[in-house]
């Protein structure tokens, strides 16, 4: 006999088919509380989705550690020959989780290790720069990638206004034009850390490390037309590559190589290390292989697994920590905070989210639909004298600081010779890519720009590439058609001058 339908609290169902009603065609009775319960659960099956990042999918696997790289970090996760189990989700950046894969953004790398020094997230993207230095400006950043209030619809002079008013965006936004916004699957694509994070030894000593995820499947890219095509005919080309790659028994895999810096060289680097904006040249530090993650477990439960799985770059481990990267910081903050609003207080003790390879011994208690809980005699504070969990100044893992110093301010201040805008996109653009990229990163540029309508925008973006590279800039202009339609002029621009 197949198992019989219940209510949410386990009593019998009587009919997925007839709600109660009075006489066959009579009014519906509030007493039909399967009904109610059926409908009203069926209302609150949503959680808000991600203010960024909203479209996305995932699967488990696990990282191998394969080098030594004990010399940099003590963490259990990155010492030789340890497998660790863990979750990456792969997204898009500004569409909504209804939005076509296979829009032009950068691509989102959360990475979620189960340690058995609890869990570690890396929540990085496909390209290791970002468009802005400083988190402050991270919500306008995202308001102008959106929608317009009014029409609901995107703009590319809401973007590109943004983009030319905020010139450190030259980098990413070069990155972002050419082949690497548009990967031709997530498996075809690299994942960096991005910021720069501080790696520390079982002595105590420090490192400042840059993440590589470097593809096995080879990077590859999609032809703009055929990402338009697919952005009609299947939406959810990305989702559906990744999914069927693994049901496949056809695993993904990526190599994680790290750069390292001697914790001394930073102060003195030619430019600011922490600066998001910027990579740090191979030549000056070499990657060092540290691993290998492979992707081999779907999820069984999309909304349990995927939706619902919290990735904060405020989850270190001991051996890992953060820097005087201020992005990074704002970050340490926004995540968590994040899932406290969409998933809920407890969202740590979901299955997705809770640590796999160790337990947790936190103080926390109580707060919406908490259901673990310690022993009664487990006492709810501390310090105690009742055998509590105590606290391990020898185990600290995110508390690692570096020497600082200064007045409270606001500043842009660059103190290295080369702190600049422009410098590493054109380096990208000369010296990177090669005269194919090249040239559809001309193609790219010029098709995303011919839908900016405010003649001033557009002025600002020519000069915005050409700051770029003299040669880019030509391009750019002499390639782009006229306005036929022109938008009203603007207001002129606040002065973005730095507050000293
Ligand atoms: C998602 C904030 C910069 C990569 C998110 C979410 C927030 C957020 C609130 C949604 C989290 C959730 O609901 O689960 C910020 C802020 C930033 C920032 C305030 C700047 C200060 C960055 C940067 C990167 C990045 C620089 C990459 C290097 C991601 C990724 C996700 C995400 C990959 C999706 C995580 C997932 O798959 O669940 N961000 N973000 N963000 N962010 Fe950021």
């Amino acid at each position: 006999m197949t198992q019989r339908t219940t209510t949410n609290s386990g009593a019998p169902v009587a009919s997925d088919q007839h709600s109660q009603s009075v006489g066959a065609d009579g009014a519906i009775a509030l007493t039909d509380h399967y009904l109610v319960e059926k409908l009203a659960q069926f209302n609150r099956e949503r959680v808000p989705e991600r203010v960024v990042h909203a479209k996305g999918g995932g699967a488990f696997g696990t990282f191998t550690t394969t080098n030594d790289v004990s010399q940099y970090t003590r963490a259990a996760l990155f010492q030789p020959g340890v497998e660790t189990e863990m979750l990456a989700r792969f997204s898009s950046v500004a569409g909504e989780q209804g939005s076509p894969d296979t829009w032009r953004d950068p691509r989102g790398f959360a990475l979620k290790f189960y340690t058995t020094e609890g869990n570690y997230d890396l929540v990085g993207n496909n390209t290791p720069v970002f468009f802005i230095k400083d988190g402050i400006k991270f919500p306008d950043f995202i308001r102008s990638q959106k929608r317009l209030p009014g029409s609901n619809l995107r703009d590319h002079d809401m973007q590109w206004d943004f983009w030319t008013l905020q010139p450190e965006s030259a980098h990413q936004v070069t990155w972002l034009m050419g082949d690497r916004g548009l990967p031709a699957s997530w498996r075809h694509m690299d994942g960096f850390g991005s910021h720069t994070y501080q790696w520390i030894n079982a002595a105590g000593e420090r490192f400042w490390v840059k993440y590589h995820f470097e593809t096995d499947q080879g990077n590859d890219f999609m032809a703009q037309d055929v990402a338009d095509q697919l952005a009609g005919s299947d939406g959810d080309y990305y989702i559906r590559d990744l999914y069927e790659a693994i049901d496949g028994n056809d695993f993904p895999s990526w190599t994680l190589y790290v750069q390292v810096m001697p914790y001394d060289e930073a102060a003195e680097y030619r430019f600011n290390p922490f600066d998001l904006t910027k990579v740090w040249p191979k030549g000056d530090y070499p990657l060092i292989e540290v691993g290998r993650m492979e992707l081999n477990r779907n999820p069984e439960n999309y909304f349990a697994e995927i939706e619902q799985a919290a990735f904060a770059p405020s989850n270190f481990v001991p051996g890992i920590a953060a820097s005087p990267d201020k992005m990074l910081q704002a970050r340490i903050f926004s995540y968590a905070d994040a899932h406290r609003y969409r998933v809920g207080t407890n969202h740590a003790e979901l299955p997705v989210n809770r640590p796999h390879a160790t337990e947790a011994a936190s103080y926390s208690k109580n707060g919406a639909m908490r259901h673990t809980f310690h022993a009664p005699e487990t006492p709810v504070y501390a310090p105690n004298s009742f055998g509590g969990p105590h606290a391990d100044p020898e185990a600290h893992g995110d508390d690692r600081g570096w020497e600082s110093d200064g007045a409270l301010i606001r500043s842009a201040a660059t103190l290295h010779p080369e702190d600049d805008d422009f410098g590493q996109a054109g380096t990208l653009v000369r010296e990177v890519l090669d005269d194919a990229a090249r040239e559809r990163l001309v193609g790219n540029i010029v098709g995303h720009v011919s839908k900016v309508r405010i003649p001033e925008i557009r002025e600002r973006v020519l000069a915005y590439w050409a700051n770029v590279d003299a040669w880019l800039g030509e391009q750019v202009a002499a390639r782009l058609p006229e306005i036929t339609d022109p938008k009203s002029t603007l207001v002129e621009p606040p002065a973005t001058a730095p507050v000293g």
